[in-house]
């Protein structure tokens, strides 16, 4: 024989010469559930070592985090039960727990990026990303554009460096582009949920924020999981009309997806390892069925694999510490 590969694994100074991919704390971004209250830490019982985090307990995280190389938060405010309305006017609230989240994060630690998220389901009483026709059931898509736009720049003017468009209603990117824009917010970055898919992983996340669709499902706006193409004309959409950042959601189930856009844009791609994924290592490592440390690692490893410059994982406070020990 004279082609061995298994030479190129003989030992592991060998195997770190050749490997392809590395994981570091600056490829994470970790998502984080936001409540109102004082020191105050709500376990998130699918979601085994998350909780949702009253605004100081939020800043404190967030400080844990940038000193172990997480330098990106994602946050996700649980909206009270009497500010959900039809019209999901708390979105664009600037005294709003999004908004107070946002500041405090901002003003106690300025070089965290803060990323937050533009979608209307946790302010709406509907339970749904945009605005339901009363009538007919409908996810109005142009009226819900404006909402969003207004949501996208509250956002920015509360100091959110990145925002998140996670709706998937049509031409929101460049709608929320222009409007930032407008308001002399040309370096907010957009981070579009790009391929943002009708997904059953993001029950844990629901119950999170008890933000599930009060009827119905969200099939008319998030993408069917059957469908890969339709991720290639979402992404040069997206990329049309802005976008800095192109993300794939869920994560695990669409490599094929994210390395499909990885071969079709210059753009920077992120990763959504999404609740229901984190629930499920935890579950199986609960119980001793697999490694937690190896299978964490070896998951967001997978990711830079099939193309993802950038992580959203619930992960990324432990999988920092596991890169740094
Ligand atoms: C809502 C939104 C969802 C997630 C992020 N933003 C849920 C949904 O679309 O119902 C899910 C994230 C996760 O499951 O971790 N626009």
């Amino acid at each position: 024989m004279m082609i061995r590969p298994r030479r190129n694994r003989r030992n592991e100074v060998i195997r770190s010469m050749v490997r392809e991919n590395i994981l570091t704390p600056h490829d994470l971004i970790a998502p984080l559930f936001v409540i109102e209250g004082k020191s105050s830490r709500i376990a998130i019982n699918s979601m085994p070592g998350q909780s949702r985090l009253s605004v100081d307990e939020l800043v404190k995280e967030c400080r844990e985090l940038y000193a172990l190389g997480v330098k990106c938060v994602s946050l996700f405010p649980a909206i009270e039960d009497n500010l959900k309305t039809a019209d999901a006017r708390e979105a664009y609230n600037p005294q709003g727990l999004n908004a107070r989240a946002i500041r405090a994060v901002k003003e106690a630690l300025p070089d965290m990026l803060v990323m937050a998220d533009i979608a209307l389901d946790p302010y709406s009483s509907d339970g749904h990303d945009g605005i339901v026709d009363t009538k007919t059931g409908e996810i109005l898509n142009d009226v819900t554009l404006e909402i969003l736009a207004k949501q996208a720049i509250c956002e920015a003017n509360a100091g959110a460096d990145i925002v998140g468009p996670s709706d998937m209603m049509d031409g929101r990117v460049g709608f929320i582009r222009k409007a930032l824009d407008q308001n002399s917010h040309h370096n907010a970055l957009i981070m579009s949920y790009t391929a943002k898919y009708a997904s059953g992983y993001y029950g844990p996340f629901r119950e999170a924020l008890d933000s599930a669709p009060k009827k119905g499902d969200k099939k008319t706006y998030q993408m069917d999981p059957a469908n890969g193409r339709e991720a290639l004309r979402e992404a040069a959409l997206d990329e049309a009309e802005g976008a800095d950042i192109l993300m794939v959601k869920p994560g695990l189930p669409y490599l094929d997806v994210i390395y499909r856009l990885r071969q079709a844009t210059n753009l920077p791609i992120a990763a959504y390892n999404v609740s229901g994924e984190y629930a499920m290592i935890k579950a199986a490592s609960e119980r001793g069925w697999i490694d937690n440390d190896k299978v964490i690692l070896e998951t967001l490893l997978s990711f830079k694999r099939a193309g993802a410059d950038t992580i959203l994982t619930y992960f990324a406070k432990e999988a920092a510490m596991l890169l740094g020990k």
